[in-house]
């Protein structure tokens, strides 16, 4: 870690520039050190969470004083006449002063891309140890984070079990389908209506607001030939969209589609949300794609409904590519989970040689699993240390 060796403020008091070893440096503005101070009078020493508000602090607010000692910023904040030590690390790690743009469609770097090259053993863990091992859970959840994809094997073959996958790191989202849902196929072979029906790869619910963030699909039986799981890195799709056609991946992120269920009784859910989502700084976000779940779009304008169309085709194409997927049969016992924001997952068609399928499908969220892991994260850090 670089030392901290200077600070000086500009002459009218607003903005502070930071100096460290090797010709580093950041600039602050007085009002965000102010409000980011760490202090205990500003900042819970217990949860971390803000204890003033932003009226709370002047609007004139301006560095008086600023003085390094010991790889420590010292800030005198006036009018408040306020002294608060900023450690060097903690502003190097949250400087804003040097970033680039990062461009539209950028991913977070603690993200990978992926295609169907992909090798599954890589976010492949085996149910009791990472059930009983805290160390293989983190591995497992840090795979669901960087891959947005895992797979568990030996597993309990038991209605139900995969309630137990969920708990493992967070909490079922239960549904107008329930806690879980039943994925029964039977395969006849005397009804041809059976064979070859594949699913195309698709996010789930996406008519819901937010959808489901994480989905688990667990493995009962599966003794029909055929019927392979087949799941695909949307934003690797979203990307190579982009690449190839520019203007159709903007099409696709700058209006909204439609998504629409409406269930037996009284269901009927509804979205108005784009197939490729961006957060406002060009971040992927999340992606949703299901053709049996998109309803009338509407909200393209007329003279780019052909383009949009024809974008929609394009990704709907990427997606389908057998060089995009990676496919794998889960065996009893056996389940996967995907970040429904990002990987899309499918079945590839049956043989009609007869057999049984049932797989058993939960929703939970990621904010659960990344708290999860991050906590794990923090422990491993203080067991090192
Ligand atoms: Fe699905």
């Amino acid at each position: 870690m670089k030392r901290l060796l200077s600070a000086e403020k500009s002459d009218d008091g607003v903005v502070l520039t930071v100096h460290w070893e090797g010709g580093h440096r950041a600039r602050f503005h007085a009002m965000w050190l102010r409000d980011n101070a760490p202090d205990p009078a500003t900042r819970s020493p217990t949860n971390a969470q803000r204890l003033i508000t932003l009226h709370d602090i002047p609007a004139d607010t301006t560095i008086a004083d600023a003085t390094v000692s010991n790889d420590m910023l010292s800030v005198r904040f006036a009018p408040e006449e306020k002294t608060v030590a900023f450690p060097s690390g903690w502003l190097r790690d949250h400087a804003y002063d040097v970033r680039a743009g990062n461009g539209t469609g950028w991913t977070s770097p603690d993200l990978e891309i992926w295609d169907g090259q992909f090798d599954v053993l890589r976010v492949t863990g085996n149910y009791q140890n990472v059930h009983d091992d805290a160390d293989a859970l983190k591995d497992w959840l840090a795979g669901v984070r960087c891959y947005g994809f895992a797979k568990l094997t030996d597993g309990p073959v038991a209605s139900g079990a995969l309630l137990d996958v969920a708990s493992m790191f967070g909490y079922v989202r239960e549904t107008n389908y329930g806690k879980w849902f039943e994925v029964r196929t039977e395969v006849n072979p005397t009804n041809l209506a059976y064979t070859g029906l594949g699913l195309q790869a698709h996010t789930d619910n996406p008519y819901r607001d937010p959808v489901p963030t994480l989905q688990i699909l667990y493995c009962l039986e599966n003794s029909a030939a055929g019927g392979d799981s087949q799941v695909v890195d949307g934003f690797a799709a979203a990307l190579r969209l982009r690449a190839e056609d520019p203007r159709g991946f903007d099409l696709l992120t700058r209006y909204c589609a439609r998504f629409e269920y409406r269930g037996a009784g009284d269901v009927h859910l509804v979205s108005r949300k784009p197939m490729i989502e961006l957060t406002p700084d060009g971040e992927l976000a999340v992606i949703r794609f299901n053709n049996r779940s998109t309803a009338a779009i509407t909200d393209v304008p007329f003279d780019d409904m052909a383009g949009y169309y024809a974008a929609y085709r394009r990704l709907g194409e990427i997606i389908d590519d057998p060089a995009m997927a990676v496919g794998f049969k889960l065996q009893p016992g056996e389940c996967f989970i995907v970040d429904n924001t990002r990987v899309l997952h499918g079945r590839s068609g049956y043989a009609d040689s007869g057999g049984t399928r049932w797989l058993q499908g939960c929703y939970a969220d990621k904010d659960g699993l990344l708290s999860t892991l991050s906590v794990l994260e923090q422990t491993c850090l203080e067991d090192v240390a």
